[in-house]
């Protein structure tokens, strides 16, 4: 083949620094201090604001400033608070405050002449919550692009690491930038974060915050890598990448071991392309655990680029399939993050990726194949390629793993998208324990999930006259999201299993707080929080 090499400018994730010092005393050329609203402020913060007269907020007339607005006053001999009454401001959660601070000579000038602050930020939080701090977070990195250091106070001022973290996640997520093929480089985002006045306990919570939002960047990255460039051998290589980093055993297996050993879903569906399926396995053991740990399976679809196959797809809705492999980007985003996270539990990824595309040999509308299982299916439409590259890992994980639960991640169905929009991703479950933890696991995260039923009447669109079942809904009886659900339902048998159809949430079409317009790689950040709080046992 060979022909044209793609140079991609890669962009690293915002470094962020613990330092015990006050705002001013690290240097940066921007610093941004938190304010709270007049009416959160009691309940928000224990403290009296630090920086002017208690009574200017406490008697609820104005919003609050945190740590390091004495600093401000003192050194810049600003008045946050007076400006914040004249801009209008009410400290509510992603509110930005901007003060240019000039040089002596050029109009007003910093009191003692010693600073390189450039600008100062007063950063909104509300209400104080985790998910405000997230939005602060966000807003402030968009305040901040091009920024080479920016110092902030606002984590010293969080009550617990949760609000802590939660920050951190939405500055370094909001900064997210897609390494380009353009020959010269775009502007960079910030390229460190600096969180003064906050003691070196916090580094943990920080360094978990770093490497959680690293997996969702790194799996961003791969969700939008062009998909001339990725395909299944690509991703593959990415894994023992990835594995290699990480001390983890990775195994794939090509076409032919695919076709060897019965993944009969993966290898119909990636016969239309000239650039073969792969099975690929990443495997973490939590070190010193017991042989009896639980062992969770994660499966991802990783459809390099979903044309629909000979069920072709129209060229609108076609444009953005080379993000149908999102569900395997979590996984390895996810697997990327787990040693670091110390992950108690041991974890399987596996990446059920091929390219659904209508070449010479392509599967056919009407086609009976057979899954890992021994199941088979009539494939009625080559659009609905996800469910069979799925079934098979599924099949596979249940057969040959010894798994305690099951967790798949699809773009599945356009019809998950138009049940729950852009917010909520389609959870599905067999189990009432692992949906409520998954559930939780989203809210904590700031990924939100809504769990939809697996309702037993719609079974009976799957039946098929030909083989043990048909894959799509030929009744006609609506659900669609249910029925791709219900569909890999049965490959689970009675492993507890769950499935999240992230079709809605998997893109961006604009930034919207931590989000960067394009994948949002959805999931990493939930799956994350959820493996961080699965008991060893
Ligand atoms: N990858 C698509 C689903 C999708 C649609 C993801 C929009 C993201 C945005 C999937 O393979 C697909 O084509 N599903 C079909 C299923 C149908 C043929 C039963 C769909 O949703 O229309
Ligand atoms: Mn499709
Ligand atoms: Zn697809």
């Amino acid at each position: 083949m060979g022909g044209i090499v793609l140079d991609e400018n890669p962009v690293r994730p915002t470094a962020v620094e613990v330092a015990a010092e006050g705002l001013l005393d690290v240097a940066a050329e921007v610093v941004a201090v938190p304010v709270w609203p007049a009416d959160t402020a009691a309940e928000a913060v224990q403290a009296p604001a630090s920086g002017a007269d208690p009574d200017d907020g406490a008697g609820g007339s104005g919003p609050w400033i945190g740590p390091g607005g004495a600093e401000l006053v003192d050194a810049l001999g600003l008045d946050p608070l007076w400006l914040m009454e004249r801009e209008n401001a009410s400290g509510r959660a992603g509110e930005i405050v901007s003060i240019p601070i000039f040089d002596e000579g050029r109009g007003a000038s910093s009191a003692d002449g010693e600073t390189d602050v450039t600008r100062v930020l007063l950063v909104g939080l509300g209400d104080g919550s985790p998910a405000s701090y997230r939005k602060a977070g966000a807003a402030l990195a968009r305040a901040v692009r091009g920024v080479n250091r920016l110092s902030t106070t606002v984590a010293a001022g969080a009550e617990d690491d949760s609000c802590v973290r939660a920050f951190v996640e939405g500055v370094v997520l909001a900064t997210f930038s897609l390494g380009t093929f353009r020959s010269k480089p775009g502007k960079p985002p910030l390229i460190t974060l600096v969180l003064a006045g906050l003691g070196e306990p916090a580094s943990e919570t920080v360094r978990k915050a770093t490497t959680v939002a690293s997996a969702s960047w790194y799996a961003r990255e791969l969700v939008h890598m062009p998909s001339n460039v990725k395909d299944p051998a690509w991703l593959a290589e990415r894994a023992e990448e990835i594995g290699h980093a990480h001390g983890m055993d990775v195994y794939v297996r090509d076409e032919k071991k695919l076709a060897a050993e019965g993944f009969g879903g993966l290898v119909a569906v990636g016969m239309g392309s000239s650039r073969p399926p792969r099975l690929i396995a990443l495997r973490y053991e939590p070190p010193g655990a017991p042989a009896d740990v639980p062992h969770v399976v994660l499966a991802g679809k990783g459809i390099t680029f979903d044309s629909g196959g000979l069920s072709l797809k129209k060229s609108d809705p076609m444009a953005t399939m080379k993000t149908d492999m999102s569900g395997a980007a979590v996984v390895m985003g996810v697997l990327s993050a787990v040693r670091e996270l110390g992950v108690a539990v041991r974890v399987t990824g596996l990446v059920a990726a091929a390219e659904n595309m209508p070449g010479r040999s392509a599967q056919r509308p009407s086609d009976v194949i057979m899954q890992y299982d021994g199941t088979t299916v009539e494939v009625l439409n080559t659009d609905a390629e996800g469910r069979l590259v799925l079934a098979d890992a599924i099949a596979y994980a249940v057969a040959e793993l010894e798994p305690s639960v099951v967790v798949d991640v699809a773009t599945l169905t356009g019809a998950a998208a138009t049940a729950l929009g852009r917010s909520h991703a389609a959870l599905y479950s067999t189990d009432d324990t692992l949906a409520d933890d998954l559930l939780r696991a989203g809210e904590e995260s700031g990924e939100r999930m809504w769990r939809l039923p697996l309702v037993d009447d719609y079974r009976q669109a799957l039946k098929s006259e030909v083989a043990d079942i048909g894959h799509i809904d030929t009744a006609k009886m609506g659900g669609g999201s249910i029925i791709g659900a219900l569909f890999l339902e049965r490959f689970a048998k009675d492993v507890p299993w769950a499935h999240l159809d992230i079709a809605g949430v998997g893109r961006a079409d604009k930034n919207r707080a931590e989000l960067v317009k394009g994948g949002t790689a959805f999931g990493v950040r939930a799956l994350l929080t959820w493996l961080e709080s699965h008991p060893a046992k």
